[in-house]
């Protein structure tokens, strides 16, 4: 989209069009377009249209209900923090006493709104022209232009003088080609304006892909690795009075609060209009060692927050668990106990790894489903179910990994409810 298609959308005609837009999407995009111009509606104002109405209808799982009101672009979607844990993020900097905040490259403005809507003034700065006007029309739409204000620019320019806070999400993505970019240094804003803002600003927040390597994560900050329903969605690097801990596992369950309140007295966060989002928090130096022991009855698999935030031997310590394996963030304990940051299975065989062997026990037990975990074993799980040729009614979870060394096959099955998906 181009800042005339922005416009032409933004006119009582354009909301016309949207709106009709909106009910035909979803389905033939052809037969949707058909039907736009079947009303006189132009080709021009109809292919943005109905690109809007698409964008928005995918943005539902990010955004929630207030995504049928917003303007997106494909890219400036793709790169948007999900609203749960914008939220997130905007309480804790409302809890830290931020009232003032630059958001340097807001993109869509997803961060920004959470920020608004948690009270705090926010100065938006986006290099894109289209991106920094739909940044701004989200602000309308969300009723927040009084409290979030874009401006189109250089955010390496802003003045960060102005704000007590500053949040940086930087693109991650080439500018046309949509192609992930690895190297920080190839970030925008760069990597060196970025973490030098810590020492510029006494309150700062960036958001960094969750792969980052623990060896630029500057001394005295805090990373923050979270997860939502299982999914690893970012990694951010909190400085100055922000840091509270060298590393932080952030756990939030969308929709499953209740099941698992009072689990860890962990808080629980209601969004306007939304469902309670349970939030969980491990957190420790990153450096801890878990103790080493046998294979024990329960094996616990770490969600990939706690695994990213190095942080297994502080979940080992809430569960009196221990490693079969040094090099292998599996935990395995005497009894199960419900936690928040990782799934439970019960062990039930043990064996060397040898596909005879397991074919063999599988049959014998009827087993017909598998699903396998892996950690630490360079097997092809698709290919491991293929040569089993499992028959059977019963189901059965495999373990593929190493302890002490040694290539073994875990037979379990799912402790119900004893655990989620971290
Ligand atoms: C990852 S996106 C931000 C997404 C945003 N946090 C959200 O959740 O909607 C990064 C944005 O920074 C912008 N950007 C990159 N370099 C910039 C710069 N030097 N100045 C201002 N904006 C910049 C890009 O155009 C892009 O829209």
């Amino acid at each position: 989209m181009d800042l005339d298609q922005f416009a032409a959308l933004r006119t009582p005609e354009g909301s016309v069009v949207l709106a009709a837009a909106t009910e035909v999407a979803g389905g033939d995009p052809l037969v949707a377009a058909a039907a736009l111009r079947s009303r006189g509606v132009p080709p021009g104002l109809a292919a943005a249209a109905l690109t809007q109405a698409e964008l928005r209808r995918r943005a539902v799982g990010k955004f929630g209900p207030e995504a049928a009101g917003m303007f997106l672009t494909r890219p400036g979607l793709e790169q948007a923090t999900r609203r749960v844990v914008a939220d997130r993020r905007a309480g804790r900097l409302a809890a830290a006493g931020v009232r003032t905040l630059a958001d340097l490259g807001c993109g869509l403005g997803a961060d920004a709104l959470a920020a608004a809507r948690a009270g705090i003034r926010v100065y938006g700065v986006e290099a894109d022209p289209v991106t920094a006007a739909l940044a701004a029309a989200n602000a309308e739409a969300a009723g927040l232009a009084g409290r979030f204000t874009v401006e189109c620019g250089d955010a390496t320019a802003f003045d960060v003088t102005r704000v007590d806070a500053v949040f940086c999400d930087p693109a991650r993505r080439r500018a046309g080609t949509g192609r992930r970019i690895f190297d920080p240094n190839a970030y925008s804003p760069p990597w060196d304006f970025v973490t030098g803002l810590a020492g510029r600003v006494p309150h700062t927040v960036v958001k960094v892909a969750p792969g980052v390597d623990h060896a630029l994560i500057p001394a005295g900050a805090e990373a923050e690795w979270v997860s939502v329903d299982g999914d690893l969605v970012e990694a951010a690097l909190w400085g100055g009075p922000l840091a509270e801990v060298p590393r932080r596992a952030t756990v939030l369950r969308a929709g499953t609060a209740d099941r698992h309140r009072p689990a860890d007295g962990s808080p629980t966060c209601r969004t306007a209009d939304r469902d309670p989002v349970a939030v969980h928090q491990l957190t420790g130096t990153g450096a801890a060692e878990a103790t080493v022991g046998p294979v024990r009855r329960y094996l616990y698999d770490p969600g990939p927050a706690v695994v990213r935030a190095h942080l297994v031997a502080e979940l080992a310590g809430t569960l009196d668990a221990t490693l079969a394996d040094p090099s292998i963030a599996y935990l395995y304990a005497d009894a199960p106990r419900p936690t928040p940051f990782g799934r439970c299975l019960e062990i039930v065989d043990v064996l060397p790894f040898s596909l005879k062997r397991l074919r063999a026990l599988l049959r014998e037990r009827r087993v017909g489903r598998v699903e396998i975990l892996k950690r630490g074993s360079a097997l092809v799980p698709e290919q491991l179910r293929r040569d089993l040729r499992l028959s059977g009614e019963n189901p059965a979870s495999l373990v593929l990994t190493r302890v002490a060394g040694a290539p073994t096959v875990l037979v379990g099955r799912p402790v119900a409810d004893g655990a989620g998906p971290g």
